[in-house]
């Protein structure tokens, strides 16, 4: 008998950086929702945004705009605060992913302390799932961290890709593989947990056709790349070239 075919890998293009650019001037262009809305024409199957505490790009009314005018899944990137929780069950987006944030980083540094922070991830998530919102939990690529987000009964984990893709991006090829490793591992053991498992931070072409090689994963969440190169070839034509690489690591799966 032939093995199943692997699931279909989701990509959520990450519009942040749309907002970024808005931001450095104060006016209203460009507009993250009109990148949201082509993304989707292009081939995006969810729109992600992350409403920082310090708004420096995505804002309470952009996420509000996402809400009303796009056809496809939100998700809806944010801290474990009170204030971003009243603001996610005001919303209701289809999905929150729940990430650590420092006031003092350039992007998101690192995986969801889930341990340290058990008690009060558990009543968010559980809070938020009553809603009907999705909850992931945005962690390292680490059996501890898996494991506690099982307790906690998260219903999806994004692993953080970021110290892969820097070791891919510095050529240290050692590093690069154990950090692959670690994602490989991780994708697996979620998957044994029934654990619902997405990919994401600094992935390009190259390392979204790797990962999308690993059968459990069934979204890569991608931004900073995608608006980078958007600039040059347009959004259309870099989500389309994504969807393409995506499409060729997803029939490398076994
Ligand atoms: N997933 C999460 C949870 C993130 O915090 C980010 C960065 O905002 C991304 C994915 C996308 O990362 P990048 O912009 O590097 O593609």
């Amino acid at each position: 008998m032939s093995a199943a075919a692997p699931p279909r890998l989701r990509l959520g293009v990450n519009i942040d950086h749309v907002a970024t650019v808005r931001n450095a001037r104060g006016g209203a262009l460009p507009d993250p929702v009109r990148a949201a809305l082509l993304a989707i024409e292009a081939g995006a199957d969810g729109i992600t945004a992350h409403l920082r505490e310090d708004r420096r790009h995505i804002r309470d009314e952009d996420m509000a705009r996402l809400r009303r005018e796009i056809s496809k899944p939100l998700n809806f990137e944010m801290a474990a605060t009170d204030e971003m929780v009243g603001i996610a069950l005001h919303t209701r987006p289809h999905a929150c992913c729940l990430v650590p944030e420092k006031r003092s980083e350039r992007t998101t540094e690192g995986g969801l302390d889930v341990r340290g922070g058990h008690d009060r991830i558990k009543t968010i998530t559980t809070e938020l799932g009553r809603a009907g919102v999705r909850v992931s939990l945005f962690i390292e690529p680490a059996l501890d961290a898996l494991d506690a987000a099982r307790s906690i009964g998260a219903p999806v984990v994004e692993l953080h890709t970021g110290s892969w893709c820097d070791a891919v991006a510095h050529g240290e090829l050692d590093k690069a593989n154990r950090e692959f490793g670690r994602i490989r591992v991780a994708a697996a053991r979620a998957h044994e947990l029934g654990i619902e498992c997405h990919a994401g931070h600094g992935l390009d072409y190259d390392t979204a056709r790797k990962i999308a090689a690993l059968p459990q994963v069934v979204e890569l969440n991608i931004g900073h790349f995608l608006m980078g190169e958007a600039i040059f070839v347009g959004l259309p034509e870099t989500i389309r070239r994504m969807r393409a690489a995506m499409d060729e690591g997803r029939g490398q799966a076994s």
